[in-house]
């Protein structure tokens, strides 16, 4: 079986074909999503918040990137891997923009790269892409200007800000992204940059109008049920079910009810030993 390629991608646009893209962040996950038939898995930069437990994206390194991209490739036979440039490994400079993609692909496996941010980002953008590396662009709600946005909010409400990300989404396009993520700009926005630009978007929380769709797999399986922000829909209550697997294996443990019999093992009987010797 062979990897989605960006042509294989590009072809779901022109035939109308969805894409389903899910984030996944290690090797469990991503043999899990991959055998369910994902088009697209995202090491996404939401591994500061999903697995290190930080309040944002912004302390991830270009080390972290490559260590989960790592695992997350050995899972996948099918499905394509995009792997998040993280804060401050694109912004200073095209070149560092450069040797950073080419890391998180020659060491993370990566077969494209996301970077955040529309007109501020092409010129990075067109030195990957020039360097034969297939980059995806981020428009919208960008979180790693989380400060800057004044937190994690619905971006394009106003007309103004509106004409700004399907700017941004051109300007991306234009820099030679393959692929552009809308993230949280009204379903209406969203509709109007998909049918304005050639390549496919990706939406998350911008409406069914996109091309494709992707969520945080932690999100949409429910392994923190306190968290349920109105773009996702969980397709399972994972928390529930492994605090009751938890709580379960506690109890037995607790009680000698675990390890049974059937789970431990036993010497060799004399007659099997004489048998062997
Ligand atoms: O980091 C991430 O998981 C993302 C997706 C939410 C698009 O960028």
């Amino acid at each position: 079986m062979t990897r989605k390629t960006v042509p294989d991608l590009l072809r779901m646009k022109a035939d109308s074909q969805k894409i389903v893209m899910v984030t996944a962040y290690d090797y469990a996950m991503a043999r899990l999503v991959d055998t369910a038939g994902v088009d697209m898995v995202l090491v996404g930069d939401s591994v500061g918040m999903v697995v290190q437990g930080h309040q944002d994206t912004l302390s991830v390194s270009v080390e972290d990137m490559i260590y989960h991209g790592r695992c997350v490739s050995r899972g996948l036979q099918q499905a394509h891997l995009t792997v998040d440039m993280p804060f401050m490994s694109y912004q200073v400079s095209p070149a560092q923009a450069l040797e950073n993609a080419g890391r998180l692909v020659r060491e993370g496996r990566a077969q494209s790269v996301k970077l955040e941010g529309g007109r501020r980002s092409a010129a990075a953008i067109s030195m990957i892409v020039e360097a034969g590396i297939p980059v995806v662009g981020h428009v919208g709600l960008t979180p790693q200007s989380v400060h800057a946005m004044g937190g994690f909010k619905v971006q394009g409400r106003g007309q103004e800000a509106a004409d700004r990300i399907m700017q941004d989404a051109l300007a991306v396009q234009d820099a030679g992204a393959f692929c552009v993520v809308l993230e949280m700009v009204p379903e209406d926005v969203a509709a109007g940059i998909t049918e304005a630009l050639e390549v496919p978007t990706i939406g998350i929380g911008a409406g069914v109008g996109c091309d494709g769709q992707v969520l945080v797999c932690n999100d949409l399986l429910g392994m923190d049920l306190s968290f349920h922000p109105r773009f996702v829909k969980r397709y399972a209550q994972l928390e529930e079910t492994i605090l009751e697997a938890m709580r379960d294996y506690a109890r037995e443990v607790r009680s000698s009810a675990f390890p049974a019999p059937e789970h431990s093992f036993r010497r060799k009987s004399a007659a099997q030993l004489r048998r062997v010797y």
